[in-house]
């Protein structure tokens, strides 16, 4: 198979995209790597999306989202099996920063934060992760300037952040969002699932059952969530929650009854590792 290019400064970046013609569409996944076929999904849809102009994945396990004692130091990582999933999805080329430095250059830190959707979900739980997402974000974009960037539907949160970060500050590019991907029995995929033994993995099973449950009594014609997720802490046992909420899907704030379309979202950990996942909830 192919061997796909891969740039590790921003000068090469740089230089690489201002040799694409400017009719050239680009695509730009932003990872932090140990691909999944959630990932891929991206990678696809973002090919799909350039009519033969170039794919661009980044992966980057960005320091400035995690917290002092967040798993940064456990995130998994495998440069070579990424490059391989790159290369069979298409990929053009591969920016894997060399060093932090080479996207927080210093000397003075400069921040891309929000208001407002952040206050409640991760946002209220781990302080200043999306501070580091929406600012290596839109330095991703400044660099690689992509005409469509995808993100998956599983950081619901990030997604609606990103969304308003595009529009507030005027990239010229299209946020695209898609669906989760899960295993075969539910779980959501995600990096951090590798982080799981072999009990974790079976009790997160909790959490799709979970959703699937609260899904019902929404079927059913329940609105009102305390009813809807009163039953969280027992359902979701022995993990330890994090949260369980339900937002609007446009402000990202908690309501009591569901009128409008609505999100449920929940962050767990189960053996040491946070999982999240969420719904939507119509009426
Ligand atoms: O979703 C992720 O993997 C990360 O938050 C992102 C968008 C790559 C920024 O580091």
């Amino acid at each position: 198979m192919r061997r796909v290019k891969v740039l590790e400064t921003v000068a090469q970046v740089q230089a690489w995209r201002a040799s694409l013609a400017a009719a050239c569409k680009v695509g730009l996944v932003p990872t932090m790597g140990f691909l999944h076929e959630g990932h891929l999904s991206l990678l696809r849809e973002a090919k799909s999306r350039v009519n033969g102009g170039k794919l661009v994945l980044s992966i980057f396990v960005n320091p400035t989202q995690f917290g002092p004692h967040e798993d940064l130091d456990r995130y998994p990582r495998d440069r070579e099996g990424d490059l391989q999933k790159a290369a069979a999805c298409g990929v053009d080329m591969v920016f894997c920063p060399r060093s932090p430095d080479e996207l927080y250059p210093g000397p003075t830190a400069v921040w891309v934060d929000i208001e407002g959707l952040g206050e409640h979900l991760c946002g209220a739980t781990r302080p200043n992760h999306f501070r580091g997402v929406c600012t290596i974000v839109s330095k991703l974009w400044a660099v690689v300037r992509p005409d469509v960037s995808v993100f998956g539907k599983k950081d619901y949160q990030q997604l609606a952040i990103l969304r308003a970060v595009q529009r507030n500050l005027f990239f010229p590019l299209e946020v695209v969002g898609m669906p989760i991907v899960r295993e075969s029995d539910g779980l959501a995929m995600s990096s951090r699932n590798a982080n799981l033994d072999e009990t974790s993995r079976r009790q997160a099973l909790a959490i799709p059952r979970y959703l699937e449950t609260v899904r019902q009594r929404f079927a059913s014609g329940q609105r009102r969530v305390a009813e809807l997720i009163g039953d969280a802490e027992d359902k979701l046992a022995p993990g330890s929650i994090a949260y369980v909420e339900v937002v609007d899907t446009t402000t990202l704030q908690p309501v009591s009854e569901i009128r409008r379309p609505a999100l449920l979202a929940v962050a767990v950990h189960f053996g040491g590792v946070r999982l999240i996942d969420n719904t939507e909830l119509l009426p």
